[in-house]
């Protein structure tokens, strides 16, 4: 049974300077910058600091902060030593989503004031690539690999992940997904860190409870699962049936369709070109066949391709391995995760909606020797 309000479809919550969505032209903007131009033009780190503090750095800024996020990327060693100790078959997400929170107990500082996401902030941004990385490593009997100050955010984490520093052009890559993962206004992983921010819980918490909401394969989830469907499809002229077949079952094409864009995502746009230069073209060709069928489809369903769909193919062409897909989306959105907690926390009210209750009331409490 449904209300108007099913979801919070088309609920706004407050109001926010942090990013604008376009959903009828498929337009994207953070502080006011076209997502368009951002990718080209930046860098994680810049993005970074426009998201938290509202404008561009100058040059000395943006060196300041990029030396801050460099200097904090070692991991404490107690996080190490669990990290050794967790099951092998733990995915990533739920490896990272323990890690991220032993680190909040490490810290000892449990509160969430303003200043304070944005100090804790600055800590967990930088240690994100060294838990995804090395989470990995480990698990796979693998050693360790301590960051590189002197690369950047992306450079160090493929350095990590791989031993070896990555080509200008992958370096540029792997940024620009980070970009595009950095912010997306109040989805459902970023509602789940404000709700519990605003209940004055402390950071980690709230960072803990976004990657548990990111997980799920109708959010984050979905760009590993998008990866596997083109495998499982294996060429274009399977995408036809596989199609069908899919709908028919009742099941969902992965890396489509999106709860705000009612057009194709501007951010998959740009994900697609950089699969095009640099994925497998086979698999490629799998990709575009099927993305036919859905614009063709399921646009009159407002069904369009999203941000999830290209970027596995990126990814495989960054070798970094499906698993992880995931954990590098939260690598990226802790920017915004961060920026939206800080910006409410300004203006803190608790967040609590009510649900319309529809079952009865007033029933007469049966003894349970009576009840049958
Ligand atoms: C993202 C998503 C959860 C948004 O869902 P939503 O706003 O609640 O949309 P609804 O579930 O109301 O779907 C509306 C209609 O489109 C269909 N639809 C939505 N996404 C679809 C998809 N990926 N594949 C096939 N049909 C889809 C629904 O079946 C529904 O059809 P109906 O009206 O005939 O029942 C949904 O599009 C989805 O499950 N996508 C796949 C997972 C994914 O890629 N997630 C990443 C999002 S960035």
């Amino acid at each position: 049974m449904g209300c108007e309000e099913e979801g919070l479809e088309g609920v706004y919550l407050d109001t926010s300077s942090i990013c604008y969505i376009d959903e009828k032209r498929g337009e994207l903007y953070y502080r006011g910058y076209d997502i368009t131009e951002l990718p080209e033009k930046s860098s994680y780190e810049e993005v970074t600091y426009l998201l938290w503090y509202g404008m561009l750095p100058k040059m000395r800024e943006l060196e300041d902060f990029r030396n801050k996020l460099a200097e904090q990327r070692d991991l404490p060693e107690e996080v190490l030593e669990l990290m050794e100790m967790l099951p092998k078959r733990v995915h990533p997400m739920g490896a990272l989503r323990t890690l991220v929170s032993y680190m909040g107990n490490l810290d000892g500082e449990p509160s969430v004031s303003q200043e304070d996401v944005y100090r804790k902030g600055l800590s967990i941004t930088a240690k994100m690539p060294t838990l995804v990385a090395n989470l990995w490593r480990v698990k796979n009997g693998m050693d360790y690999i301590e960051p590189k100050e002197k690369l950047s955010h992306s450079a160090n984490f493929l350095y990590m992940l791989h031993g070896e520093e990555p080509s200008p052009q992958v370096e540029k890559a792997m940024d620009v997904a980070l970009i595009l993962y950095a912010e997306h206004e109040i989805n459902a992983s970023a509602f789940t860190v404000m709700t519990v921010g605003s209940t004055l819980s402390d950071y980690y918490s709230a960072v803990v409870a976004g990657i548990g909401a990111l997980k799920g394969p109708l959010h984050g989830g979905a760009v590993e699962k998008a990866l596997n469907q083109f495998m499982e499809i294996g060429s274009p002229e399977n995408a036809e049936r596989w199609f069908f077949e899919t709908l028919k079952a009742g099941k969902r094409v992965m890396g489509a369709g999106h709860r705000v864009y009612k057009t194709y995502d501007p951010r998959a746009r740009i994900f697609k070109r950089y699969a095009s230069e640099l994925g497998d073209p086979k698999l490629f060709a799998v990709a575009e066949s099927l993305e036919r069928l859905i614009e063709t489809h399921l646009a009159k369903k407002g069904v369009h391709i999203n941000v999830d769909y290209w970027a596995g193919i990126v990814f495989r062409a960054l070798d970094i391995p499906p698993e992880l897909y995931t954990t590098v989306f939260a690598m990226g959105r802790i920017a915004g995760w961060t920026a939206h907690l800080a910006e409410y926390l300004s203006h803190n009210r608790l967040i609590r909606p009510r649900l319309k209750y529809v079952g009865k009331i007033g029933k007469r409490y049966v003894p349970i020797e009576e009840r049958g």
